[in-house]
């Protein structure tokens, strides 16, 4: 029975070892707990990283499950060298252990394979295995064993059909539950080049591929994702989106597009076969110009009329005999909205004229000079007012946002938003989110998902946020996404490349993490304390090739909290191959 669980071979439990550091925040410790298992050298092909063991625990039939992060060749030889043995004799131990690695003598050397315990347990009942979370303490000197591939593949993957790539030093797919994943947001970490925007883009085309009722909004800042999903753009209802003039006709739509996005060197051959699929892009009517008021030009909304009454509530400088006068303005003005159901989002149009009425001559009764600021508060309303506001045909912002909440089926489901001026990007950002938001509020549905990809996050929810270059508002609206997206049907995709320089409240938010290389210690002791996993295993992100990851997730991507190691698929191939095509 043993054989359909584990695999032949195994190895010994040598050493207990706890490793306790300071944390990131130098303000505690945290504590890690290690095991040393010993294997004969004749397996050092089968010992990768990420391969998972058994070994018995103070309950019997209860296994517990430990990770290796590390392989050490180890030889007996070198066991007690050190510099007070005599130089020629030193230099005589190490040549013969030299010789001796390549050699079929396996007596005097081994592997130790570091590993950790992930805090699951394996239990064997009859004919039963049942994973579940827990820990026992191993006992040192039992045997420990390799689970085989079917075990590992039933404990580490999803039992779906959406797999992003190869699970590192295994044969094996890795299947992921995708909409779970989505559900309970994403991040990507990684220095630059690691292949962030590359995965983000897989990602996307997965959620597209298999999730009907989701659709996708990108934010992007250098302009490249318009060519990693380009046949998304052209196959599905799609929209690409920039702030800029559209061209006049498709030869030019094609130059301009091949000008203004970064064609990664990978497909740098494929140049005219862009450049046609952007006249293609043209002439299906996919790219439209988003209008945005010019800066410092948005509409007075309700919400803005209670602020800045607020504001003078509790400025000092109002004078005390108009404050009550103040609140009652508030009261009245909950009112109205109340009445005519409107929010703080919609704008302040004529009718409020009467209510207005109403305050100014509850003012003169109160013996108000004609100078007083409530006056001329007043007068400032009314004369906006007086201007009339202008409903355009122009593609804005809350026809996109309507059309990204459309649930109809030939509606489109992926928008890429090209935002390369950073200041106006985030202004964008913030206005998108929040009218999303605001409107699948008030009119509630689980149809379409939606998941914003939002890539070089730190600008748009840096540690520091500015009012100023307009941080502090696509901070606050992404925070929120995060935060209650969730109960709205309404996801992100957070990608960036320093965590140290991100928010940290919106770190928490997200369940399933991709991480790649991060050179600097403190971001990756960060992401050990905030889930739990050794400093080693976060280490050997170090090593990682361009495209590929450490997958963490908790109670969403995988069915069980396993860090795993895999290598994504490329998503530039799949691009080459449909260009291939056309
Ligand atoms: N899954 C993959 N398989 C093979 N190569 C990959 C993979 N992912 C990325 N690469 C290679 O790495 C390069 C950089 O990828 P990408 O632009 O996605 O990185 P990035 O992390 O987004 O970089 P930046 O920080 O500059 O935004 C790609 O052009 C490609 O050559
Ligand atoms: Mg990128």
């Amino acid at each position: 029975m043993m054989l359909s669980i584990f695999e032949g071979s195994e190895g010994r439990l040598r050493e207990a070892k706890i490793i306790t550091r300071q944390t990131s925040d130098g303000r505690g410790t945290i504590s890690f707990r290690n095991y040393i298992v010993e294997f004969p050298y004749s397996l050092k092909d089968k010992l990768g990283i990420g391969k998972l063991l058994a070994v018995n625990t103070i309950k019997e039939n209860n296994y517990l499950i430990l990770e290796i992060a590390d392989i050490i060749p180890m030889h007996y030889g070198m066991i007690s060298l050190d510099a007070s043995v005599p130089r020629e004799i030193r230099d005589e131990i190490m040549r013969k252990v030299e010789e001796s690695w390549y050699s079929a003598e396996e007596r005097e050397k081994w592997i130790d394979a570091i590993t950790y315990p992930l805090g699951y347990i394996l239990e064997i009942n009859n004919e039963n295995i049942v994973f579940k979370k827990g820990y026992f303490p191993p006992l040192l000197g039992s045997s420990v064993k390799i689970l085989n591939k079917a075990v590992y593949t039933k404990f580490v993957c999803s039992n779906s059909n959406i797999s992003l790539g190869n699970i590192l030093n295994e044969d094996i797919r890795l299947n992921v539950d995708l909409e779970k994943a989505i559900r309970y947001h994403l991040g990507i970490f990684a220095f630059t080049g690691s292949g962030k925007s590359n995965l983000a883009s897989l990602i996307v085309r997965k959620a597209l591929d298999n999730l009907p009722n989701t659709k996708v909004v990108i934010f992007d800042v250098s302009m490249e994702y318009a060519i990693l999903l380009l046949d998304k753009l052209i196959d599905i209802e799609s929209k690409l989106i920039s702030l800029d003039r559209i061209s006049t006709n498709f030869l030019d739509a094609g130059r301009r597009f091949i000008r203004s996005h970064v064609i990664p060197d990978d497909i740098i051959d494929l140049k005219d076969k862009i450049r046609k699929s952007a006249e293609i892009l043209y002439q299906k009517e996919r790219m439209k110009q988003l209008y945005v008021p010019p800066q410092g030009l948005t509409f007075l909304t309700y919400g803005d009329i209670i602020d800045l009454i607020r504001k003078q509530i509790e400025d000092k400088y109002t004078a005390i005999s108009q404050k009550p006068l103040l609140y009652t303005f508030l009261s009245k003005l909950d009112n109205f909205m109340r009445d005519r159901k409107l929010t703080s989002d919609d704008i302040v149009d004529e009718s409020i004229n009467q209510l207005l009425d109403e305050i100014e001559t509850m003012g003169r009764e109160a013996h108000l000079k004609d100078n007083s600021s409530l006056f001329t508060f007043i007068a400032g309303i009314r004369s906006y007012i007086s201007l009339g506001i202008q409903e355009t045909e122009d593609y804005d912002i809350e026809k996109l946002s309507i059309e990204i909440l459309d649930p109809s089926e030939n509606s489109p489901r992926l928008f890429i938003i090209e935002l390369p001026n950073l200041e106006e990007g985030r202004q964008v950002v913030a206005s998108i989110i929040n009218q999303v938001y605001n409107r699948r509020k008030r009119m509630y549905s689980d149809n379409p998902k939606i998941l914003f990809i939002i890539d070089e996050a730190q600008e748009f929810i840096p540690y520091d946020t500015k009012q100023k270059d307009k941080s502090e508002a696509s901070s606050e609206a992404i925070e929120k996404l995060l935060r209650h997206g969730r109960k709205y049907h309404l996801h992100a995709l957070i990608s960036t490349q320093r965590l140290a320089y991100l928010n940290t409240n919106a770190l928490q938010q997200l369940h399933t993490y991709f991480i790649s290389t991060l050179p600097r210690p403190y971001d990756r002791q960060l992401l050990a304390e905030t889930f739990g996993i050794s400093d080693m295993l976060l280490d050997k992100t170090l090593e990682l090739e361009p495209g590929q990851w450490l997958l963490v997730s908790f109670k969403s991507a995988l069915p069980h909290d396993v860090p795993v190691f895999f290598s994504a698929d490329n998503n530039l191939q799949l691009i080459r191959e449909f260009l291939n095509k056309l």
